[in-house]
């Protein structure tokens, strides 16, 4: 069946905009994006399109991955990190910002530490903003490529279980995917945190209409059970009190003493950075997807996404 790019010209924004067809648009395209890369293709694509990454906050593989996509489709970039080189440390306004890459540029990749943040760079603008993560709000790229490995690796999701793991309140990658995953399927989602740590109550209550939730503290109590184990970084920047944070730092840690409890088909996921919370004994696991499968579909993902918003693809 033929399925319509709902991509064209849109925002992308939060993992609520997505429709079910959308996802399967996208990923059938990321599909061939993954053979256009392994065949080391020279992608013409975007040929003439330029894209800024704008990004007010650290990255290494969202930055990277989205100037990789752009290169590899034969497009160009503006890649800004670190805005103490540009205006921003002057005082200029994110509205100011972006009215000035529309300029430049065909599409706007934003990470930016206020929530809310790309809702605000989109009313300013008149090219597609896409939001790389918006402080503790939402990653909605991240979600997709996540989302795609978890479908890769078990062509359903009814039926499964996942556990997030960590930093539930902070960690935006894991509200975007929660949200992603409760529309796509039947599955049932176990949150795995120190209790000053849990999913956004406001969160909880949109999901709980769709799946079944259980709330634990220890990651004993569901290891066995669970299909895919969403590991993610205690977000130390969002700490106002560090002595918090130094406190409860350590308070997961997966390793090969861990892993031989859980499941022979579950997979490990994490978004990346690491900082303590999966240990590298679990690095060679087969069932550790995240310097592999989780990685590379970030690229081709976005390789996708890029195209269908610039409307070069069908
Ligand atoms: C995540 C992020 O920035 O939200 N990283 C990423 O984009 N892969 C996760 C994190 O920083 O912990």
């Amino acid at each position: 069946m033929k399925r319509k790019n709902g991509f064209k010209n849109k925002d992308i924004l939060s993992a609520d905009q997505f429709s079910r067809q959308d996802l399967i648009f996208l990923f059938q395209k990321a599909k061939l994006m993954k053979k256009i890369v392994r065949a080391g293709k020279n992608s013409k694509m975007l040929q003439g399109k330029i894209m800024t990454a704008l990004f007010y906050e650290p990255s290494s593989r969202t930055f990277g991955s989205f100037i990789s996509a752009m290169q590899r489709l034969g497009g160009g970039i503006i890649p800004l990190q670190g805005m103490t080189y540009s205006s921003v440390a002057k005082g200029e306004t994110l509205e100011d910002t972006i009215r000035t890459f529309e300029c430049y540029s065909d599409i706007i990749v934003l990470r930016h530490p206020e929530v809310g943040s790309a809702k605000k760079a989109a009313l300013a603008s008149t090219v597609p903003i896409i939001n790389a993560g918006d402080g503790v709000g939402e990653h909605p790229t991240q979600a997709l490529l996540d989302l795609f490995t978890i479908l890769g690796k078990f062509k359903k999701i009814d039926g499964l279980k996942i556990a997030f793991v960590g930093d539930l309140l902070n960690g935006r990658t894991v509200h975007s995917l929660s949200k992603l995953l409760a529309k796509m399927g039947k599955v049932e989602f176990f949150f795995v945190s120190p209790k000053i740590l849990r999913m956004p109550e406001d969160l909880k209550d949109q999901l709980k209409n769709r799946v079944l939730i259980t709330q634990v503290e220890k990651l004993d109590e569901v290891i066995k059970k669970v299909n895919v184990l969403y590991v993610t970084r205690i977000q130390k920047e969002r700490f106002s009190n560090l002595s918090v944070y130094e406190k409860i730092k350590n308070f997961y840690i997966v390793n090969k003493k861990l892993m031989e409890q859980a499941r022979k088909d579950l997979i490990l996921m994490h978004p990346l950075p690491r900082v303590g919370e999966i240990n590298p004994d679990v690095d060679n696991d087969s069932r550790a997807v995240y310097l592999t499968e989780q990685m590379s579909n970030g690229l081709h993902v976005r390789m996708a996404l890029l195209a269908s918003v610039l409307g070069k693809i069908k």
